[in-house]
C-alpha cells in the first residue's frame, strides 16, 4: 500500500486543466490580469452562507463582495460589519435595481432560489444558487429555458461534484489506465431531514435536501442517459430510506442507498471498472484504488492497492468542493464561459427524484 496514486495529477494541477472529466475549469494563466474583479452580491445570510460560501468567497482575489441581501436585517448587518461589506438590501429586486453586481450567489430556501434566479436571468446577471434550485421539475424547466434564451450563466451548488477527491476519481478514469466504470455504488446516509422543510412534504424535503447530492453525483459519474430505474423506499418516523438502481444506456449499473436514519453523515462511493480495478472513496476523504496500475516490481498484482488521503490539516474548501465550484462559477460569470452544473444540468437529477417520489 502506498500513499500516492501516481496516475492522478495533484489536485491543484487538476484545477488548472481545461477539461477534467465532465468538469470544465478555465485555466489560470501565469500573470493573468485579475484587476477586473467581479462584484458579487451574496443573497441569504444563513448557515450555509456564513459557514461555507462566504469563507470560500473571501479567499478569492478575483471577486469582491459588494452587497449582502437578506430581509433579516439584524443578521445581515452583523455579518456585513464582520466582513466589511457596505451595502445591504432586503431583496434581490432592490439589489438589481441598484445595479451594483456582476454576479449573484444565493443560499436561501428553494422557493426564494426560484425567484432570485428568475430575477437575475431577466436582468442578465449570472446567478449561482445553492441546491435545491427549485421545488419542482416544471419550475426548473422554466428557469433553464429562460437562462438558455437569454444566454445568462447559471450555476447550482452541487459541491460533491467539485470535491477534490471526486475530481481525482475523474482524473483517474480519464487517464484511460483503468478502463471505464461498469458498476457505481453510492451509500449516502445522514441524520436529517426528519421533519418537513420549506413547506414541502417530508419525502420531497428529503429528496431535495439530501438525496439530490448522491443522485446527481451518480448521474455525473456514470454520464449518459438512464434507461432503467428501480426504486425502493421507506418513509417513517425515524427517517427516510431510499434504494435506487439505475441502468444506463452505456451499460453501467448504478446503485444508491440514501437515508436520513443514520446518527451522522456517512458517504461511500465505489466504482468498479472494466479493467477490474475498484476505486473506493469514503467520507470524501480516503480514496483507495485496488487493481489497475501495478508497478512491475510488485510482481503478483493480487492484494495490491494504492490510497490517497488528505492531510489531517486539510479542512479547506477545496476538499469539500465549495471553493472549486465558486472559483469556476465566478470565472464563467466573468468570461461568459460555460459552467456546470447550471440549471439545465440538474434536470436529469430532478427527473430521478420525481421517479423516487412517484413510486
Ligand atoms: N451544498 C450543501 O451541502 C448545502 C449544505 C447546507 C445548506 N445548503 C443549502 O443552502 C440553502 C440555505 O440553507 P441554510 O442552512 O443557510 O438556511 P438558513 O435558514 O440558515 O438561511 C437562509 C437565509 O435565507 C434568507 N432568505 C430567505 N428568503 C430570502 C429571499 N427571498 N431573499 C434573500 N434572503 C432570503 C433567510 O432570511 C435566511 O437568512 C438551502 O437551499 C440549503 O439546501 C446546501
Amino acid at each position: 500500500m502506498t500513499n500516492l496514486i501516481a496516475a492522478a495529477p495533484p489536485v491543484r494541477d487538476i484545477q488548472q486543466t481545461r477539461d477534467v472529466g465532465h468538469l470544465p475549469v478555465e485555466p489560470r494563466t501565469a500573470g493573468e490580469d485579475l484587476a477586473d474583479t467581479i462584484r458579487v452580491g451574496v443573497v441569504g445570510v444563513g448557515e450555509q452562507t456564513a459557514n461555507h460560501l462566504l469563507p470560500a468567497l473571501l479567499t478569492m482575489p478575483e471577486l469582491r463582495i459588494t452587497a449582502l441581501v437578506d430581509p433579516l436585517r439584524e443578521r445581515r448587518d452583523a455579518l456585513a460589519t464582520r466582513i466589511g461589506v457596505l451595502s445591504g438590501f432586503d431583496s434581490v429586486a432592490q439589489l438589481l435595481a441598484e445595479g451594483e453586481v456582476d454576479a449573484i450567489v444565493a443560499a436561501c430556501p428553494p422557493q426564494a432560489h426560484e425567484q432570485i434566479a428568475a430575477a437575475a436571468i431577466a436582468a442578465r446577471v449570472p446567478v449561482f444558487v445553492e441546491k435545491p434550485p427549485a421545488t419542482t421539475t416544471a419550475t426548473l424547466v422554466e428557469l433553464a429555458d429562460a437562462a438558455a434564451e437569454s444566454g445568462v450563466v447559471t450555476g447550482v451548488g452541487m459541491n460533491f461534484r467539485w470535491a477534490a477527491p471526486v475530481r481525482r476519481i475523474h482524473a483517474l478514469l480519464d487517464s484511460g489506465a483503468y478502463g471505464h466504470p461498469t458498476v457505481i455504488t453510492i451509500r449516502h446516509v445522514a441524520s436529517k431531514p426528519r421533519t418537513p422543510m420549506w413547506g414541502l412534504s417530508l419525502l420531497r424535503s428529503f429528496l431535495l435536501a439530501q438525496a439530490i447530492h448522491p443522485v446527481d453525483l451518480l448521474l455525473q459519474l456514470a454520464g449518459g442517459p438512464v434507461i432503467d430505474t428501480h426504486v425502493t423506499r421507506q418513509v417513517g418516523s425515524t427517517g427516510t430510506m431510499v434504494g435506487l438502481q439505475l441502468g444506463f444506456a452505456s451499460g453501467i449499473v448504478g446503485s444508491l442507498i440514501c437515508g436520513s436514519q443514520a446518527t451522522r453523515f456517512e458517504s461511500r462511493i465505489e466504482i468498479t471498472t472494466s479493467s477490474g480495478a475498484t476505486m473506493c472513496l469514503t467520507r470524501l476523504g480516503e480514496l483507495t484504488v485496488t487493481g489497475g496500475l501495478v508497478p512491475p516490481e510488485i510482481g503478483d498484482p493480487r492484494g495490491w492497492s494504492q490510497s490517497w488521503r488528505p492531510s489531517p490539516l486539510d479542512v479547506g474548501f477545496d476538499r469539500t468542493g465549495f471553493g472549486a465550484e465558486l472559483v469556476a462559477f465566478s470565472r464563467a460569470a466573468a468570461t461568459g464561459a460555460d459552467f456546470s452544473p447550471g440549471l439545465a444540468d440538474l434536470l436529469p437529477t430532478y427527473r430521478i427524484l420525481d421517479r423516487i417520489e412517484e413510486r
